[in-house]
Formats: C-alpha cells, structure tokens, sequence
C-alpha cells in the first residue's frame, strides 16, 4: 500500500513542505503503508489550459510536467492532503493541479492535514466538497495545526502530542479505508 502525502502548496519560504515533513516523520513508528512526500512545488504544474477535459485525455497529457504529477499520483492507494488556507479557501495552485488530472485521483481514500489560524479548517472543508467529483472517500479524522500555538517563529513545526496522537488515529483510518476499497 502507497500512500501520497500531497504538500500542495509552492509559494517560497512555505509552512507547507515542513508540515508534509513532519507528517512524514509521525509515519516512522508504522509498517502498515509505504509513506511518500509528493511536493507538488516540484512538479511546476502550469495552469490548466489544455482543451481537453482531464478526465477525458487517458492520461495522455500535453504537458510533460503533469505527466510527471499524472504518474505520481497514480503510484498512490491513497492521500493525505497537507493544506494551507488562502482567504478562507482552498490554495489555487493545489486546486489547479488537483484539476489537471482526474481518473489518478478517482475511487481513492483521501485524508487532511490543514494549517492556519483556524487549523485550516474551511480549507479541508472545502476539500471534502471538491473531492467527492472524483468519487474519493474523505476520512473523518483530520489533524489541524494552529498558525499561532503549533509553530515556531522560524516556521519550525512543533505541535503538542496531542496533534501526534490525531495525526496516528487519522492515518489509521486512512489505512483501513484504503483496505477496504481493495477488499
Ligand atoms: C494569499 C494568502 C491568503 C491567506 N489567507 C488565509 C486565510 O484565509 N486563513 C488563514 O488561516 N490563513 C491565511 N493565510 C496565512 C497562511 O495560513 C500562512 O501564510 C501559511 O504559512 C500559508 O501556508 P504556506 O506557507 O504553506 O503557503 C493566507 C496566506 C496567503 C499567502
């Protein structure tokens, strides 16, 4: 079982890529799944301009860059979206990438880890909206980390055991989700 702990957010200087690693590293102590960071600043997803439809264009797409995203995405059982909120919503170039693919996404257990000042909270919310076109099943559990108390001033990650413990209950369910799908 793979499992694609998506940072989908590119700006410089980003809390995103250290939340994703610190996720990763709450991922050390199970043997249940192979755990990978899949960055999507690495992918440099340009905006989707192609005339066909994602979900029509067999993974045949134009752009070199989302044929890498494509397979990337495709390698993974199941996800956990690390997500920033951008003025109460979803950050646009996560949503413009998750739009770039479609069939890689569909059928899928997807689970969140948001960060902000409410933990991200109406991100993940709108998540769960945008994800059900792909038919994925969005778990319960999510793990919120607070952009005032969970935070060094040098962006630095350290949250209380407590995000560590929902951080393990969230990815259990992932896991068995993920189980029960190919069953
Ligand atoms: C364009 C923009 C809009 C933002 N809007 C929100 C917001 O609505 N809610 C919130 O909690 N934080 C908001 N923030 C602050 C972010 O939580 C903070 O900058 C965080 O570090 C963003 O994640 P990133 O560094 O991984 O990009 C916003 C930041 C940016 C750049």
């Amino acid at each position: 079982m793979k499992i694609g702990i998506v940072v989908g957010s590119i700006r410089e200087e980003r809390k995103g890529i250290k939340v994703g690693e610190w996720l990763l590293a709450q991922t050390r102590t199970r043997d249940d799944a192979e755990y990978v960071l899949i960055d999507l600043k690495s992918f440099d997803v340009p905006l989707l301009t192609s005339p066909t439809h994602p979900a029509q264009a067999k993974k045949q797409y134009e752009s070199a860059n989302v044929r890498r995203w494509s397979e990337a995405i495709d390698a993974c059982d199941g996800f956990v979206f690390v997500t920033a909120e951008y003025n109460h919503g979803v950050p646009g170039a996560f949503k413009n990438a998750v739009d770039s693919v479609a069939p890689e996404w569909t059928n899928k257990p997807v689970s969140f880890v948001g960060y902000g000042s409410v933990d991200g909270s109406r991100a993940i919310e709108q998540w769960r909206q945008i994800l059900a076109n792909f038919s994925m099943f969005d778990i319960r559990a999510q793990v919120g980390l607070n952009g005032f108390t969970d935070f060094e001033t040098d962006g630095t990650v350290k949250p209380n055991d407590r995000k560590s413990e929902s951080a393990q209950t969230m990815l259990d369910q992932l896991v068995a989700e993920v189980r029960l799908r190919a069953s």
